[in-house]
Parts: structure tokens; C-alpha cells; sequence
């Protein structure tokens, strides 16, 4: 074993360009819903690493497929296809609507390749003036430049010179906004099936059939972005599948790769024409180890077993939640579905989703926010009934915790 220097937050500060606030603990091993750090104490995990870890930490199938293809080879670059790359895509055509697949490495890059195949899907099909891309208030599409001017949150993309142009925003649930918004000018409506970062927020099945036949009227793609829901997160392969909407492409990162980065496109033959030879790629997109994971991942995750793992997993979550709020009366609903849950803070506590993720992580649990309103829980899709009692029980101190305080 190499010999590690010793390090600490404090070094954090010193030498990490300051755009992230990480946690005071530093944590070093993780096994299924556990988590410890470099004082040995133990996390229950209800993040998941913000709805990544979707088999938990460590699991053995990704494991055994990381070891192996660690033996095999690590890299090619594009210039050459790999076998890893092929399997996965195949598999991802298998289980959906796609017919072709474009390999990237985070939900940014996936939804970077979207947006830009469809403007160049609707330059080649109708001409120049039909440029317009639609999302939704409180969206959140990645950090690019392209996708953060899209996403729902001016904060987000202020500040840094000149925007991307011809990026329109409608309210999300409101189909009204969206055909003030829309003509044969839009090129493209890109939207999440649940807003995720924006406050675990569900589409409505009608909201949803609307948004299609909108883009079906004025010729526009429907990009259905599942960086978060997908996977089996929601409790199907990918959301699209809960109602009789289909995307035209849809983009997945996020718990595809379980842990490993890796990100996809779907879409299918007729638009996937448009991206010719060298008109986008990425060095590492479709890289053996990234694709042996992802693989595992979903052998591992597609079965009716883990999906419905999942909605009773659901069940667990919602029932302790119960409890906790009988006793405190601190929300005023439980958003989402499966695997991506919302608790939304009544009005006495609105805007204080921090303070009761700090005192979380305080009694030993790793939870998440989903802006000032709302905690937010994307665990393991396989995590056990044991680990949510747990895990719970100490939000329910969490909470005492920061009501004492007041
Ligand atoms: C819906 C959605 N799209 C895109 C992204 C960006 O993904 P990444 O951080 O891997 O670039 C995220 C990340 O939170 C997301 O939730």
C-alpha cells in the first residue's frame, strides 16, 4: 500500500478553488447505506450522493465489473469504438424508446449533446429561424454555460459575460405559459419529469400530455431530461414510462454509472442523423470503465425486484416521515416518487432546509436540500428497511435538535 499524506478540511480552504461549502467531516469508506468518516463515526445515507449511488456504496456487482475491466483496458478515446460502450448502448436501446445513444460524462455534458442536436436537428430540417429553446422556472439542466442559461435559475448563469441566445422559460405545471411561449420558432422544450433541484416537484400527467402535443403542433423536439429521475429512481427504468408520453430524447447520468461518472443521450435514428462525423465528442465519453460500470448498473437495477424494491422502499420512507411529522407538525407534504422524496416545510419553518440537513449530519445522517423549503432524500434504491428505521430515527433527533434551539 502507498504511503498517503495526512489531510483535513482545513486544507480544503487552502487549496481548492472555494465554489464549494463541503461538509466539516471528510468521509473515507462506505458499505451499502453507511457511510464512515476519518474519526471512524458512522452516516447513515439518505443522499446517495445526490441520487448517484444508486446501488449504495461499494456494491458488489459494480465493484466486481470495475476490477475487471481495470484488468482489461482503461481508455481509447473515440477514434476506436470499445466493447463496454457497445454492450451498454445496446442494452439502453433494449430497455426504452432510443435506437441510438450518445455516450457522455456527466448530465451537464448529456444535456449539452441534447441541446445541441436539436438546434442543429431543427437548422437542418426547417432553417435558421427556428432556434428557440423552452424550459421552466426552478429547472436545473447543469452547469455549462449552455445548460445553466437554460435552466430555470438567472442566479445561476449571471454574471459571467454574453448568455447562449434564443432561451425562453415557462412556468413549470402551466400549460398556459408554455403556449404563450411556443411557436414554429421553438426548436425545442427540455424539461424534468420531477424538478429535482427546484424542489422535488412531480409534472402533472396532464401538464406532461399537453407539453407533448404542444411540440408535436409547432414541429419542436421534447427533451425529457432524467439526470435525476432516471434509473430507476422513481421506481421504472426511466419516468417517461409512468404515463403515455414519450420524449424525443432524454438525457441520464446521475445513477447510471452508480458512482462512476458516465452520462447518455437517447434518442432516435431519424434525429440521431443530424450529429454527423465531428460535429460533437468528448475524449472520455463511452470510456471501458465508465461503460463496464454502467453495464452492472443496469443488469442490476432493471429488474422488476429492484423497481418494486423501490416504491415499497417509498412506502418505508413515507411512513417514518409520518411519524415524525404527527409529532412535530413540520410538513406540510411529502413530494416525489420512489427513490427521490421531498419533505416540504410548513410556513413556520420555510427557508430553514439547512439548518435541519446540518443537525442531521450532527446525529449521524447524510440527508440533502432541495432549495430553503424542502429536505430532500435519494438514497440507494436498494437500501434496507433496517437503515431508513435508523437513518430516521436520527432526523427525528435532528429535529429536536434544531426545534430545542428555538
Ligand atoms: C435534472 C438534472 N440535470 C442535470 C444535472 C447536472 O448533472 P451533472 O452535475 O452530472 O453535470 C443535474 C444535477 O443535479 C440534475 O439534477
Amino acid at each position: 500500500m502507498a504511503e498517503y499524506m495526512q489531510v483535513g478540511r482545513a486544507l480544503f480552504d487552502e487549496v481548492m478553488v472555494p465554489n464549494y461549502a463541503p461538509a466539516p467531516m471528510i468521509p473515507v469508506r462506505g458499505q451499502g447505506s453507511r457511510v464512515w468518516d476519518q474519526q471512524g463515526r458512522e452516516y447513515v445515507d439518505f443522499a446517495g450522493g445526490i441520487a448517484v449511488n444508486a446501488l449504495g456504496h461499494c456494491h458488489p456487482a459494480l465493484v466486481s465489473a470495475l476490477k475487471h475491466q481495470a484488468d482489461q483496458l482503461w481508455h481509447l478515446s473515440n477514434v476506436m469504438t470499445n466493447e463496454p460502450a457497445l454492450r451498454l448502448a445496446k442494452k439502453l436501446v433494449d430497455a426504452t424508446f432510443a435506437e441510438k445513444v450518445y455516450f457522455a460524462n456527466s448530465g451537464a455534458e448529456a444535456n449539452e449533446a441534447a441541446l445541441k442536436l436539436a438546434r442543429r436537428w431543427a437548422l437542418e430540417n426547417f432553417g435558421e429561424q427556428k432556434q428557440q429553446i423552452i424550459s421552466f422556472g426552478k429547472s436545473f439542466h447543469g452547469r455549462t454555460f449552455f445548460t445553466v442559461t437554460v435552466g430555470g435559475q438567472a442566479s445561476y448563469s449571471d454574471g459571467f459575460g454574453p448568455k447562449p441566445a434564443a432561451i425562453d422559460h415557462a412556468q413549470y405545471n402551466d400549460l398556459d405559459s408554455l403556449k404563450a411561449l411556443m411557436s414554429d420558432h421553438t426548436c425545442a422544450v427540455i424539461l424534468e419529469p420531477v424538478q429535482g433541484e427546484g424542489g422535488i416537484i412531480p409534472a402533472d400527467a396532464a401538464f406532461l400530455r399537453g407539453v407533448r402535443q404542444l411540440c408535436d403542433q409547432h414541429k419542436a423536439l421534447l427533451i425529457y431530461d432524467e439526470v435525476q429521475t432516471g434509473v430507476g429512481r422513481t421506481g421504472k427504468l426511466y419516468a417517461y414510462m409512468h404515463s403515455d408520453v414519450t420524449p424525443d430524447i432524454l438525457t441520464t447520468a446521475k445513477s447510471l454509472g452508480g458512482g462512476f461518472p458516465v452520462g447518455a443521450m437517447l434518442t432516435t435514428t431519424a434525429i440521431a442523423s443530424h450529429l454527423k462525423v465531428g460535429t460533437h465528442g468528448s475524449t472520455y465519453g463511452g470510456n471501458p470503465l465508465a461503460c463496464a460500470v454502467a453495464e452492472a448498473a443496469l443488469d442490476t437495477i432493471n429488474t422488476p425486484e429492484v423497481l418494486q424494491g423501490v416504491l415499497q422502499r417509498e412506502q418505508w420512507f413515507r411512513r417514518e416521515l409520518a411519524a415524525i411529522n404527527e409529532q412535530y407538525q413540520l410538513f406540510s407534504e411529502i413530494r416525489g416518487q420512489g427513490m427521490l422524496l421531498g419533505a416540504v416545510l410548513t410556513e413556520q419553518y420555510k427557508g430553514r432546509s439547512r439548518e435541519f440537513f446540518l443537525a442531521a449530519a450532527d446525529q449521524g445522517l447524510l440527508a440533502l436540500v432541495a432549495g430553503p423549503d424542502v429536505i430532500r432524500f435519494a438514497p440507494s434504491l436498494v437500501i434496507p428497511e433496517q437503515d431508513i428505521i435508523e437513518g430516521m430515527q436520527r432526523f427525528a433527533k435532528a429535529v429536536a435538535q434544531v426545534l430545542n434551539q428555538h
